[in-house]
């Protein structure tokens, strides 16, 4: 596609919606920050566009984890959802609005749109039986349902396929199936299920999907599905479950996957409340012309090019211009992993290094296709280094010291070489195409090509030796301010991957970075005095983020959260023999220090009869450090040691925990440092 700039657009742009029970992790980020960067541009080419988003706050896996901590579903999606805000705003996402699932808003359009489907005839009731859990009363899910894989035989392998083997099969071909949620043997039961009649939409399907709303190769999978023949779609779940309730039908639910989408338009709809004249309809009725454009994920490709817009269609509203597909992440080279260190959360990531490192890293890299995208870490310190410090910063930097001594900070009022200042501010079309076609490795590749040819310039023309000839001033002068126009232009073209670095670069300019009219050289303008615009990437911050990471992953194994009997099932049976093989030993804490850098750890020194050990304990939340000093505790002193970023940790105290505390179990009185606990 072509870019427009003449004429305004009205363009709607959202990212998935993240679930509400866990953080936000680099491999999210690539969408965040490609959708970003798109909305940005989009904005700053004078489009109307607005970016929303939300928290994906229903289901079954939100309604255990709250329950598991003790609390409301509400309450975790309240805490989740500031953790998401919070993170999502320092990596510069810009949001116009971030709404939740949970709210009015989807409620009632989640009900509009399930009613226009029935008035359509487009849902259908009947029977199913499913696993059933008949300790916890739920349904189960294929993952929730464990046992013995019918091929290989290995154990704990989950309902719907064999992590070991390979193979896939219903749960009811497990061997000895339990549920993953109380141990119980699931049994089978019959509810009434709601399905959306998906097949009445193979044609319509069949042709929207090669009409340009995705990617050939997203295409090409879709055409396999469509040829393959679709099935109905079950939307219900049965109660209990976190969602809403299905209007006309008690006890049975909207599956999460029903709402999470029309969260797209609750975000927007509560948008347009907030803002005076912005109308739901001109962007969301049958033949609206704005634009309607969703970043996801390679794995929820069904829900978004073939569920949604068939829903869509059912409900009389427009469906998207195109659905941009994405492929996941990798670092250096393979999957996220917790014991690498490389599955790295955006708060891990921002306790160490500044968001735009990876901004443009990501954007150095994205294309419009559906690869996956590495993260090496060598080459991101490499390449952040080498083109924006060493390129683009490096530009200013030499330059601004002659006009600010030279001509106290005026720009000359000629521009020196005309051909390189139309190579420059020419590229600027073919720059903003890169960025409409989400082609931003193409569009990063012909900034840094220009900002080697601005370097050459300057190193070609040593305004440093000419400074230093007698009768040079003005050409020193004119070399110099042709060099900070070159600059200028660069960082208009790279504001919307580097907002920050643009926003202290335009201070510095003292002129907005504007993109939406032809470039001009600034002539006889003031500028400032120039100040460090970004630092180099340090080796041992990137090291620190991963040691964070493998922290991060510790400490949750050291906080105990646990439930009553009838919620923590017990584990499953051992012998003596296995028993006697866990050496526990009372302990006395000889000393108890808070540890920096850590939210739920204490140090503990405990003296175990003679030998001391050091044991990193997650249980901040419930103890101040000077009040566990002589106490007596137990702990596990045959623990193979674990090394984490705060030291060696020798071993494990025994405490339990919920909600509302940690509790650290202690002998009675009388009992001596180093005694066996049997
Ligand atoms: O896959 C996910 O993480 C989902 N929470 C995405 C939902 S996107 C949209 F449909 F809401
Ligand atoms: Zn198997």
């Amino acid at each position: 596609m072509t870019e427009r700039m003449s004429q305004r657009r009205k363009i709607l742009v959202t990212s998935a919606l993240p679930y509400a029970n866990g953080s936000i992790h680099l491999g999210h980020l690539v969408e965040y920050i490609q959708t970003d960067i798109w909305a940005r541009f989009q904005k700053m080419r004078g489009h109307e566009c607005y970016y929303v988003c939300a928290d994906d706050a229903h289901g079954t896996a939100i309604m255990l984890k709250a329950e598991q901590r003790g609390i409301t579903p509400e309450e975790l999606i309240a805490q989740v959802r500031a953790e998401h805000e919070a993170d999502f705003g320092d990596f510069l996402i810009e949001f116009d609005n971030y709404h939740s699932t949970h709210t009015d808003e989807n409620r009632e359009m989640s009900s509009l749109i399930y009613n226009r489907l029935r008035e359509n005839g487009h849902i259908a009731t009947r029977e199913i039986t499913q696993a059933f859990d008949p300790e916890k009363n739920l349904f189960l899910a294929d993952r929730y349902i464990k046992g013995t894989c019918p091929k290989c035989k290995t154990d704990d392998q989950y309902g719907d396929n064999c992590e070991a083997c390979g193979a896939t099969y219903a749960p009811t071909d497990l061997i000895n199936p339990k549920s993953a949620i109380s141990g119980a043997t699931p049994i089978e039961k019959a509810s009434t299920h709601y399905f959306f009649k998906l097949p009445e939409f193979s044609d319509f399907l069949k042709e929207w999907t090669r009409a340009g709303h995705v990617q050939d190769e997203v295409a090409n999978k879709l055409g396999e599905w469509l040829d393959s023949g679709l099935h109905e779609w079950d939307i219900s779940r049965d109660a209990p479950y976190f969602g809403f309730e299905i209007p006309d039908a008690p006890g049975k639910y909207f599956y999460v996957w029903l709402d999470a989408p029309i969260g797209y338009m609750a975000s927007f709809k509560n948008l347009c409340q907030k803002k005076e004249g912005l109308e739901f309809d001109a962007f969301w009725k049958q033949d609206s012309e704005a634009e309607l454009y969703h970043f996801i994920g390679k794995d929820i490709v069904n829900f978004h090019a073939l569920f949604w817009p068939a829903m869509l269609t059912s409900a009389n509203f427009r469906t998207p211009t195109r659905v941009c597909v994405h492929g996941f992440l990798t670092v250096n080279g393979k999957k996220m992993s917790k014991s690498r260190g490389t599955f790295i959360n955006a708060r891990s990531y921002l306790d160490n290094l500044n968001p735009e490192y990876l901004r443009y890293y990501f954007a150095a890299k994205l294309s419009s296709g559906v690869d996956d995208l590495d993260l090496n870490l060598d080459d991101f310190i490499q390449r952040v280094n080498s083109d924006l410090v060493g390129k683009v910063v490096n530009i200013a930097s030499r330059c601004a010291k002659f006009i600010t001594k030279g001509n106290n900070g005026v720009l000359s009022n000629t521009v020196a070489d005309e051909a390189l200042w139309q190579q420059v501010a020419g590229a600027a079309d073919s720059i903003a195409n890169h960025y409409e076609n989400r082609e931003f490795s193409k569009a990063v590749r012909e900034i840094m090509a220009l900002a080697d040819a601005a370097n050459e310039y300057i190193a070609a023309k040593e305004p440093w030796k000419l400074s230093k000839e007698p009768g040079r001033e003005q050409d020193v002068l004119d070399i110099c301010s042709l060099g900070i126009n070159l600059f200028r232009a660069l960082m208009v073209y790279l504001k919307p991957i580097l907002p920050a670095m643009a926003m202290e670069s335009e201070a510095f300019l003292n002129d907005n970075l504007s993109w939406d009219s032809e470039l001009r050289p600034l002539k006889d303008h003031h500028i400032n005095k120039f100040k460090p615009l970004m630092q180099r990437v340090e080796q041992d911050k990137v090291d620190a983020m991963l040691e964070a990471s493998k922290e991060a992953v510790a400490e949750a194994s050291t906080k105990p959260i646990t439930g009553p009997l009838a919620d923590e099932p017990l584990a499953d049976e051992i012998g003596f023999d296995d028993f006697i093989k866990v050496d526990l030993r009372v302990a006395l804490i000889t000393k108890a220090t808070h540890v920096d850098g850590a939210d739920k750890l204490l140090q503990l020194t405990l003296d175990i009869g003679g030998e001391t050990r050091n044991v990193f304990s997650g249980i901040k939340s419930s103890y101040q450090p000077e009040d566990l000093e002589g106490r007596l505790t137990v702990m596990v002193a045959n623990l193979a040691p674990r090394k984490m970023r705060f030291g060696l940790s020798e071993g494990m105290v025994l405490a339990s925990g919920d909600s509302e505390g940690i509790y650290l179990l202690s002998p009675d009185s009388g009992a001596k440092p180093g005694q066996r606990v049997t």
